[in-house]
């Protein structure tokens, strides 16, 4: 295949991803003129002469060329197209593996997989959609006297749920090696090389206490990655979120004003929320999209 088809493939590929991502319903046009570029791709063989594939070429410039202008136009109407496909309370669902059970032996066995994605996500997805339906429910009948209890089942099935969510997408059987562009160059630039980086990852990893994750984190604030120890993720809340509106309620932010009255603290800092950064802050953070579970 000559570099030009090589490209319109990788294009072809990298649509599908993306319109999988912004959860294009199956009957969006859009669809169709991928499929049928690639019965058109699929048709190719090495055995065709070169007026063939001139034919091929122009009609999948035609067709690429159709998929952009719809694109473009599409994009000129801003998001509106697009299903914001959100997650409701209690309705988190076990991604599948993207690969078989045993796609990763002989690092990872099939028992393992099996076990791991089965049973134990399993539970954290079943754990965390209980802890939003009580909370849900206490939000409706104003009964808060379990909150505590449910966010700590929140925190800890979120943060299993969305960290092995990542875990499997993380792991591949081509896998391996070293990351490529943008990537490396921040490993480099924050680590020194890549060599440094794994040294300290696995360091990281092999001194976790008790049940954890090593985690390789982007900072948007530092902007520099940085390597996390989580000895119990629950401590840290759930793991892949982002913090938009975040109270002290530590002794130190109201003790001297307020002594033991942390209530009186609290109920009177409602009156300072700067909404216009929260937005922002939400602004920003609603551009990072991943696929829902
Ligand atoms: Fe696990």
């Amino acid at each position: 295949m000559n570099e030009y088809l090589k490209n319109v493939f990788q294009w072809n590929e990298d649509m599908r991803a993306f319109l999988e991502s912004e959860n294009i319903e199956e009957s969006n046009e859009l669809w169709d003129k991928l499929d049928h570029m690639t019965a058109i791709m699929e048709t190719i063989d090495h055995s065709m002469g070169d007026k063939e594939i001139e034919e091929i070429h122009e009609k999948v410039e035609e067709l690429h060329g159709e998929m952009e202008q719809y694109f473009n136009h599409r994009l000129s109407l801003g998001q509106i197209y697009v299903n914001e496909v959100s997650v409701q309370a209690g309705k988190h669902e076990l991604p599948p593996l993207p690969y078989g059970y045993n796609a990763l032996e002989p690092y990872i066995s099939e028992e393992i997989m099996r076990l791991h994605h089965d049973k134990h996500h399993k539970s954290y997805v079943d754990g965390l959609n209980k802890a939003e339906k009580e909370l849900e429910k206490a939000r409706n009948s104003g009964d808060f006297s379990l909150v505590k209890h449910w966010s700590r089942e929140l925190a800890f099935n979120g943060s299993g749920h969305y960290l092995h969510t990542i875990f499997w997408g993380n792991m591949s059987p081509q896998g391996g090696g070293e990351p490529t562009g943008e990537l490396k160059k921040e490993i480099v630039k924050y680590f020194g090389s890549f060599e440094a980086f794994k040294k300290h990852f696995t360091e990281a990893a092999k001194q976790v206490e008790g049940s954890g994750w090593t985690i390789l984190v982007w900072s948007p604030r530092a902007r520099h990655l940085e390597v996390l120890q989580s000895e119990k993720h629950q401590n840290l809340t759930q793991w892949d979120t982002i913090p938009l509106l975040v109270l002290d309620v530590w002794e130190h932010a109201y003790y001297l004003q307020y002594k033991n009255d942390k209530g009186a603290y609290i109920d009177s800092w409602w009156n300072i929320v700067n909404w216009d950064n929260v937005s922002r802050r939400f602004q920003k953070a609603h551009e990072m999209k991943w696929q829902p579970f």
